[in-house]
């Protein structure tokens, strides 16, 4: 059994890329949207909601975490992990090594305003990449809007032209520093027209999720999906068939620690 968490939807999209890589594993799902949105806390607000994640998905016996929240990544790279029985494949490491041979050079991560502030981004890029210039900008207006089920609106359109607005002239490559911002691809796509590549860590992060849970043994399962939320369990049913194609998978209400 997997354990993937994140602050809400944003993770579903990391979830999503697993299974297009042909993970089979069993997975467990951890929404904390008690706490969304993680980006405007504080590191030791953060490094709580880590650490009470991990103890949720703990008590579901998951085999290994593949966290699908940069934000809580971000603040563990300074303050360090939780001691935990499972490993736990880190997004923005892995994101970090995904750079290797990279074409791009000037490289923007677009992410919340906790993961700019910790810089560990840029750090994770360059220690692959140590000619790229990187460039951390703060969107914190996007994953509000996500949550709130509006990825689709023109809400949701003008925020992502004002968050790209802000951009460095030149840059070739923009990353997803925030799961939840792969749902508003169309939106950042239209903004950024077709000289910047779009480059979503769920990619990197499915692949090398395949390659940990082959070496725990842990590759073959029946696919199921249980789902645990401690925000509105039918707003975030709904999110998952939409976001995710899954119309099996368990939904439950878990009381917000
Ligand atoms: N989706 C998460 C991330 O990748 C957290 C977003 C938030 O809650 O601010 O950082």
């Amino acid at each position: 059994m997997l354990g993937v968490y994140d602050s809400g939807l944003g993770g579903l999209t990391v979830l999503a890329a697993m299974r297009a890589a042909g993970i089979n594993a069993d997975i467990v799902y951890f929404a904390d949207q008690a706490h969304n949105p993680y980006g405007d806390r504080t590191d030791a607000e953060i490094a709580g909601f880590l650490r009470d994640n991990l103890a949720v998905l703990a008590e579901q016996r998951v085999d290994a975490v593949i966290t699908a929240c940069n934000t809580t990544c971000a603040v563990a790279e300074r303050l360090g992990w939780p001691a935990t029985p499972f490993p736990i494949l880190d997004l923005i490491a892995t994101a970090g090594r995904s750079f290797v041979a990279t074409p791009y050079r000037r490289i923007a991560v677009v992410a919340t305003a906790a993961t700019v502030r910790s810089g560990a981004y840029g750090r994770a890029i360059r220690a692959t990449a140590p000619a790229a210039e990187v460039y951390e900008i703060a969107a914190p207006q996007l994953v509000p809007i996500v949550e709130q089920g509006l990825a689709e609106s023109e809400t949701a359109r003008q925020a992502v032209i004002d968050a790209v607005a802000g951009l460095a002239p030149g840059v070739d490559a923009i990353v997803y520093g925030c799961s939840h911002y792969p749902l508003l691809d169309r939106w950042f796509a239209a903004a950024l027209g077709g000289g910047v590549a779009r480059i979503d860590p769920a990619v990197a992060q499915a692949a090398a999720s395949a390659k940990l849970i082959a070496g725990l043994g842990l590759a073959r399962g029946a696919s199921t999906t249980a789902y645990y939320t401690n925000g509105d369990p039918h707003a975030f049913e709904a999110a998952i068939r939409r976001w995710t194609g899954d119309t099996t998978g368990r939904v439950a209400a878990l009381v917000a620690p």
